[in-house]
């Protein structure tokens, strides 16, 4: 069972219950090979803290000693690991040097055998080069080889792996089949060729097309990926766990991986590595190690490294900001860069995922930056759901204070008493005064040169809006003065910030009859909307959307049928989310497609009544396949926190 604590783009934090204990996601698996063990399992768990290793079935059972060892102690005895040991079927040894005299049958009884927590089926590795049909065809041996492993597999855990070459649509089409499958885990396969071959844009498009098909439920491992660089990039894609043999390999060929790429000992000018194996070290005492010792400084020194690396995506996770570290790594290698680039086309499927809002200002590190979902969705609810309030724009540039109201305020009140809309040129594209405020506009670090694709994207996005949405503009700087005075800023922005978050028709609902604000004497800022005496939404003050309230939801419920912005749940579970508990997947019976992690969510019982409110944790197909944890957080009754 696989539980959701948080997430970021397509990563998430995760909690994988296996019959070896809990195992915290992402994880790294070292690859153990049995008959060499240059770092011990045991000093893998408590000196380095990793919680689950690899080790080839293939290989133990191909070793008479290892063979008898392990069906009669177990591998965990014999390993001497506590943790969590998951085998692999003799798949890579098939890429790696030709035909496996094993069946599938046989590799599955006996990982079961010798007591794995999660075995492997004995997959076909689909190399790059293939031909479709050639691909296609081996997929089918696969998936049939997966099914009847689902059959034997008992008590043990098992791995489907999604192969596919580079084929996006086999990729997708065998994933789906994968999900259909009583299989545990979804290990991504066939893809060292790729990252050997530093093929980072078409791992793109391979890991992608999977997580498509993918049953949200289940942890994604991507079978292979072991070096330090391309850890974010793939967490950021929704893989949860990865395994390095690489650690291993590559000290027994003095190569150092360090986060910016590998170094071979001989070649290197300075070591620059304060891990603990190298601690008190120079690159000269390394080198004239004896080979062994020198292998085992240099595996652990690599092991380091990755530790430390996931560590610092789990981090960047929690803190909302993996999209930044992704970047920053993928600047490692230009072919990481091109990597980057790929998953820009990819906005689409990544923005169902990506969260509303989140704690913090988002930094901008580069042109790639746009290529967030964030940017997409900022500009494609700009142009569904702004309605403006004047006839003319009056535009204006971003000078880097923020909110743009603070910085401009006094050029803002001039040209709208002259009956403009203040329109600032942001990074971001066109930026209405009345969205100043709101995530992910003020709540966002750029630059203060901007480089020459940002410009050029943001001067056209404006150009379409002010088409679109205005009979005319003008140069902000240049309007003189109207005079006029019977704008109310607030009000404007209020409904403008409940438009861009709930919509249209929602904000008609919500903004009926008489409109009372409560503008904090403190900040300014509006705090509460009151409608018709009924207060019905309060603005954070953090991100500059809305919390729904009860109030304001009925109305919303009344006026656009479901399964707009809602959460249904069964008879139930409704006395329980009525006071204020949250609102677990097993409970939910229909759920609004459009809704976004963090977004503002209406719970109602199968009359359609609104039962509470809250956030969204998970998304509608993501509740759809948990059996477990959190979909909604509701707000208790009061509805005023965030
Ligand atoms: N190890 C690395 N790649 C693969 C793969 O595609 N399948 C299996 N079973 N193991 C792997
Ligand atoms: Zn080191």
């Amino acid at each position: 069972m696989f539980e959701i604590v948080k997430r970021d783009g397509l990563a998430r934090i995760g909690k994988f219950q296996t019959r070896a204990g809990v195992l915290e996601t992402p994880a790294l698996l070292p690859v153990v090979n049995p008959k060499i063990c240059t770092v011990t399992p045991r000093e893998l768990y408590e000196e380095f803290g990793f919680r689950a290793i690899i080790t080839n079935s293939y290989i133990i059972k191909n070793n008479p000693g290892l063979r008898a060892d392990a069906q009669e102690k177990g591998l965990h005895a014999m390993l001497d690991f506590p943790g969590v040991i998951m085998t692999d079927s003799g798949t890579f040894q098939s890429h790696m040097y030709g035909e496996v005299e094993v069946t599938n049958e046989e590799m599955v009884e006996f990982q079961k055998s010798i007591g794995a927590d999660i075995g492997t089926v004995l997959d076909i590795f689909t190399e790059p080069y293939w031909t479709k049909e050639q691909t296609a065809a081996s997929i089918e041996v696969t998936l049939e080889r997966t099914k009847d492993a689902c059959g034997l597999k008992g008590d043990m855990m098992i791995n489907g792996v999604v192969q596919g070459s580079v084929y996006s649509d086999l990729r997708e089409d065998c994933a789906r089949k994968m999900a259909s499958m009583d299989v545990d885990v979804h290990p991504v396969g066939g893809v060292v060729p790729l990252m050997e071959q530093y093929r980072y844009l078409e791992l793109v498009d391979v890991v992608i097309s999977s997580k498509k098909g993918l049953n949200p439920s289940r942890p994604v491992h991507l079978f292979g990926a072991g070096h330090p660089m391309v850890l974010a990039l793939a967490a950021l894609m929704g893989c949860d766990l990865f395994d390095s043999a690489s650690y291993a390999k590559f000290a027994r060929d003095d190569r150092m991986m360090f986060i910016d790429g590998t170094c071979r000992l001989q070649d290197m000018q300075s070591l620059g590595c304060g891990c603990p194996a190298c601690r008190g070290l120079t690159l000269e005492m390394i080198r004239k190690m004896d080979k062994k010792e020198r292998e085992r400084t240099i595996a652990k020194h690599n092991l380091f490294q990755l530790k430390d690396e996931l560590a610092l995506v789990k981090r960047y996770i929690m803190e909302g900001r993996l999209w930044e570290l992704a970047e920053i790594r993928c600047r490692a290698h230009p072919a990481l860069l091109d990597a980057l680039r790929r998953l820009e086309e990819h906005q689409d499927f990544l923005e169902r995922y990506d969260p509303i809002s989140r704690d913090g200002a988002m930094f901008y590190t580069g042109a790639e930056t746009r290529g967030r979902p964030v940017f997409r969705r900022y500009i494609s609810r700009l142009l569904e759901r702004y309605v403006p309030q004047t006839e003319k724009a009056a535009l204006f540039y971003d000078e880097g204070s923020k909110p743009y109201g603070r910085a401009m305020g006094a050029d803002f009140d001039r040209v709208r008493r002259a009956g403009y809309t203040p329109v600032v040129v942001s990074p971001f594209g066109p930026v209405p005064a009345e969205l100043d405020e709101m995530y992910p506009i003020a709540q966002s670090v750029f630059p203060r040169t901007e480089d020459a694709d940002t410009s050029i994207e943001s001067e056209l996005f404006t150009a379409g809006f002010l088409e679109r949405m205005f009979a005319g503009m003008a140069d902000g700087r240049e309007v003189p003065d109207g005079g006029r005075e019977e704008y109310d800023p607030n009000l404007i922005r209020a409904k403008a910030v409940s438009r861009h978050q709930f919509g249209k028709d929602a904000t008609d609902a919500l903004f009926r009859g008489k409109i009372d604000l409560i503008i904090s004497k403190n900040t300014g800022k509006i705090r509460n909307v009151i409608s018709d005496g009924e207060h019905i939404l309060s603005m954070r003050a953090g991100d500059g959307l809305y919390t729904l309230r009860k109030e304001g939801a009925e109305r919303i419920v009344s006026s656009i049928p479901a399964p707009f912005m809602r959460v249904g749940v069964m008879d139930d579970a409704v006395p329980f989310v009525s006071e204020g508990r949250n609102v677990f997947c097993q409970f939910v019976t229909e759920c609004d497609g459009g809704l976004r992690p963090m977004d503002e969510v209406m719970v109602t019982d199968g009359k359609d009544r609104v039962i509470a409110t809250g956030r969204m944790v998970l998304v509608a197909d993501e509740i759809r396949s948990f059996r477990k944890g959190v979909a909604v957080k509701v707000r208790s009754g009061a509805g005023d926190e965030s």
